[in-house]
């Protein structure tokens, strides 16, 4: 029971990564926000988390985290159930994109920049408002991707997104330290979620012989990761990129 008595917003915690982040988080003791665009989808992971024997410890809200005022209801949501909020997991992204001269820039580089980069920016800066005047502290994790830290086929706008990502960690960790607020980023490799099921077999196949299993990561395992950082075992980690790809970077 790292979480025991511990609030956390979980972002795109409707399915994948998230979803499996919620589970771990409730059964480490944690109450949970899901916030996530699907609303229908986020409730039934409510309802799961209330069937595993822990009612009403998650509770789901529409949000669109390219929205700041979603986001921020979000956080308001958390204190207003829950009493406060110690962690934030921003982790809600969309993937996929076109060859970099084939752009529509209104198409192929906003909107993925406004989810995925805007949404992060959004959740640091609500969740390191409610830490501040809660004056506990608090833990900011963020999703970004092997593709952060390098170059991929069709990947121009998520790369740029999710490099972003890294260098707001760092900056929230240097800024926020002073009123003891940690952010850390993971960069998961290839997981076997929704966002992956788009592409080919073959795709999936290249990708999983890509890690040095042999194959996809389970939402599960990265979820161990994320709990192990919204705890008070991981205090030393800050400001500092987590690789959970299964050795993809090596
Ligand atoms: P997923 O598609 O299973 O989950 C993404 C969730 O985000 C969905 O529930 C979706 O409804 C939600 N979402 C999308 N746009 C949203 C918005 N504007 N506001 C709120 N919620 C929104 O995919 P997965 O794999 O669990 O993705 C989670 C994160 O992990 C993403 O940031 C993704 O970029 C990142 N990632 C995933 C990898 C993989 O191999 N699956 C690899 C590296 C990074």
């Amino acid at each position: 029971m790292r979480l025991q008595g511990k609030v956390a917003v979980i972002t795109g915690g409707a399915s994948g990564i998230g979803r499996a982040t919620v589970l771990k988080f409730i059964q480490e003791g944690a109450k949970v926000v899901i916030a996530d665009m699907n609303l229908t989808q986020a409730e039934a992971v409510a309802v799961e988390v209330d069937s595993l024997g822990f009612p009403g410890a998650a509770v789901a809200v529409r949000t669109d985290v390219s929205a700041y005022g979603d986001v921020e209801a979000a956080v308001a949501l958390a204190v207003e159930t829950f009493g406060r909020l110690d962690v934030i997991f921003n982790n809600a992204g969309i993937a996929g994109g076109k060859a970099l001269l084939d752009h529509d820039p209104e198409v192929d580089y906003a909107p993925m920049i406004r989810v995925d980069q805007d949404g992060v920016y959004y959740g640091i800066l609500a969740a390191g408002r409610q830490f501040r005047d809660q004056g506990t502290g608090g833990v900011i994790i963020s999703t970004s991707s092997i593709y952060g830290e390098q170059a991929a086929e069709l990947s121009f706008t998520y790369s740029a997104a999710k490099a972003a990502v890294i260098s707001f960690t760092r900056s929230a960790a240097y800024e926020l330290a002073e009123f003891g607020i940690r952010a850390v980023a993971i960069t998961p490799g290839r997981v076997g979620t929704a966002i992956i099921n788009q592409f080919s077999e073959e795709l999936r196949t290249t990708f999983a012989s890509e890690q040095l299993r042999n194959k996809m990561t389970e939402p599960d395992e990265i979820a161990n990761v994320v709990a192990f950082l919204a705890s008070d075992e991981s205090n030393v980690i800050n400001g500092t990129v987590v690789h959970v790809d299964d050795g993809y970077s090596s």
